[in-house]
């Protein structure tokens, strides 16, 4: 145990964070040494620089998060690998990273992954048109750009709702930087009221995270979130979150 964090959440516990040099990865490790975990950070080796302000504090596995080698030396003896899960490039990015962690990750440990409102688990989400128009346009231009894959994080979804692991997957609203209002606010279904403001602080998205690894009741969600200060989230208060 680190020396003076007895009595925090992550007390004598180590997670990891999977593309922990992107904005939202730097967020979850703040958050994630500021409740008290070891944490060991993987991104690509390029990237390694942007996490220079946790020097000392973290460790760093440097590698592409698809590749197994990398996971598996990474998420050894971890209690929790909070993932971020992005569909860039045509190299099955995102399948490869959440099959990685699903399959090298310890079987009892807490996975918790993003992505964003376009994925659905059972169906029932209602999407507003314009959301649909603007994801059925962007990610057909982004995937002949060879940009963009969203299929293949729809596929790396698919994957861990079939898994048997803890896994939670955290469908983010649009985001924006700003200071925290809290933590973000959720329902199952695009489409609830209480979400209709579609704007999350990307601050508060990576406390999401960060704090269901101690929520068990979000194990086997899909939780979608949103501000808990927007307009949508204080006229519906009372919701399941
Ligand atoms: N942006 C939004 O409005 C929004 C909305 C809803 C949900 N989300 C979700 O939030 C999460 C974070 O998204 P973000 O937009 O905020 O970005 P972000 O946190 O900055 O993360 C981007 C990640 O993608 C990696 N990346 C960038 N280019 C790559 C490439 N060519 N190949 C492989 N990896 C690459 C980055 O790694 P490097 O540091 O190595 O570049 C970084 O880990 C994602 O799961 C996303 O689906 C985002």
């Amino acid at each position: 145990m680190k020396p003076g964090n007895a009595g925090q959440p992550g007390a004598g516990k180590k997670v990891c964070v999977v593309g922990a040099s992107g904005k939202l990865g730097r967020y979850m490790v703040q958050h994630a040494l500021d409740r008290g975990y070891e944490v060991v950070g993987v991104c690509r080796e390029q990237s390694v620089p942007k996490l220079a302000d946790f020097d000392g504090r973290i460790t760093v596995i440097p590698g592409a998060t698809n590749t197994p080698e990398v996971i598996a030396r990474a998420v050894k003896g971890c209690d929790a690998v909070l993932t971020v899960l992005v569909p860039w490039g045509r190299k099955r990015y995102a399948s490869g990273t959440a099959q990685a962690v699903l399959d090298h990750a310890r079987q009892d440990a807490r996975l918790v992954f993003s992505c964003g409102w376009h994925i659905t688990r059972d169906g029932k989400d209602v999407y507003p048109r314009t959301f649909k128009f603007y994801a059925a346009v962007f990610g057909r231009l982004a995937k002949i750009a060879g940009v963009v894959d969203v299929d293949d994080q729809v596929e790396a979804c698919r994957r861990i709702f079939a898994s048997d692991a803890r896994w939670t997957v955290v469908r983010g609203s649009d985001l924006e930087e700003g200071d925290s209002q809290g933590l973000p606010v959720w329902s199952r279904h695009v489409g609830d009221p209480i979400l209709a403001s579609n704007m999350t602080r990307r601050v508060d998205y990576a406390r999401f995270m960060v704090e269901a690894v101690e929520d068990d009741d979000l194990v086997h969600e899909a939780p979608a979130v949103v501000g808990r200060l927007t307009p949508s989230a204080l006229a519906h208060a009372g919701g399941p979150a």
